[in-house]
């Protein structure tokens, strides 16, 4: 982390913001968040964003500290302080800071930080290759629609697919294809592109929204449709998408190649409307 924070209603160094111990982040990791990239200095898809992160706070009933056009003004500020270009902008909502007892505390303001980091663009070597997944039993908590800082499963998973030399841990509960560990979840088989319909078991990505509702106005057939784990082996093309790493081609899952082993047709139409997208934002 480098550059300006936004901690508290203050802009300073990274260096220099403190969050004091008690904080309910730290103590519970009582709180939400939210990763919204910037191109050229422009916020992404702000609109969504906030929405989720409203929905995050409603969910866990932190009072949202500020409404739309405040949000926007201190992030756009925060992304003009760090010399605007690409960035990855996060931002985080605890309950704030009180004695560590489970209810909620009485009084307490929520703690906001936001930081900004370089969004570095995927290598194009990756999306040459694509990248390598492995499937696991999702382990997490029932309300995973809520963005909650609270990853240690998360974490966990990501890590047991690192540890087996792979990119993302594609998670599976009662059999379904729920999402990532930090990526929404996209196959292809026989032309038509399918994605889990949205619910509790999977965080609705702003991502995924994009890419069903630009897929369906470029004539594409796509489908907001359950993902048995037998289907995903069958796949012709599997993609993770998310906001740092847009959509990536996944090549090998648990050991075998997906289609021909390399980044599908399809993929690469979908993504080429996606950066064209992005490049109107761009030059908006
Ligand atoms: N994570 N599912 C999970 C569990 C995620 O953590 C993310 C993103 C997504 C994709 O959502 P979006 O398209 O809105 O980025 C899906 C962010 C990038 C992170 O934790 O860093």
């Amino acid at each position: 982390m480098s550059g300006i924070v936004y901690l508290n209603g203050e802009y300073l160094p990274a260096d220099e913001a403190r969050v004091p111990v008690l904080d309910r982040g730290f103590i519970f990791g009582d709180g939400v968040y939210e990763v919204i990239p910037a191109y050229n200095g422009k916020l992404f898809r702000l609109d969504e964003h906030l929405q989720r992160l409203e929905n995050s706070l409603q969910a866990t009933r932190i009072p949202s500290p500020f409404d739309r056009e405040e949000w926007r003004a201190i992030l756009e500020a925060l992304v003009r302080k760090n010399g605007g270009g690409d960035q990855s902008v996060y931002l985080q909502v605890t309950r704030g800071i009180a004695a560590r007892e489970h209810g909620f505390p009485e009084k307490v303001k929520p703690t906001v930080f936001i930081m900004c980091n370089p969004l570095q663009a995927v290598d194009d070597q990756v999306h040459d290759a694509g990248v390598c997944a492995i499937t696991l039993e999702d382990s997490r908590w029932k309300h995973c629609d809520i963005k909650a800082i609270t990853l240690l499963p998360n974490i966990l998973l990501r890590q047991q697919a690192v540890d087996a030399g792979c990119t993302e841990a594609i998670l599976v509960r009662d059999g379904l294809v729920t999402e990532g560990a930090a990526s929404n979840v996209f196959m292809v088989r026989d032309g038509q592109i399918r994605t889990p319909p949205k619910s509790r078991q999977l965080l609705p990505g702003i991502t995924r929204d994009l890419v069903v509702e630009l897929a369906r106005q470029h004539g594409l057939d796509c489908r907001e449709q359950d993902i048995p784990v037998a289907t995903l082996a069958e796949a012709d093309e599997i993609w993770l998408t998310s906001s740092t790493k847009e959509i990536l081609p996944v090549t090998q899952l648990d050991g075998r190649p997906v289609g021909d082993g390399r980044p599908g047709p399809v993929w690469a139409r979908m993504f080429a409307i996606y950066q064209d997208y992005k490049q109107a934002l761009r030059e908006a």
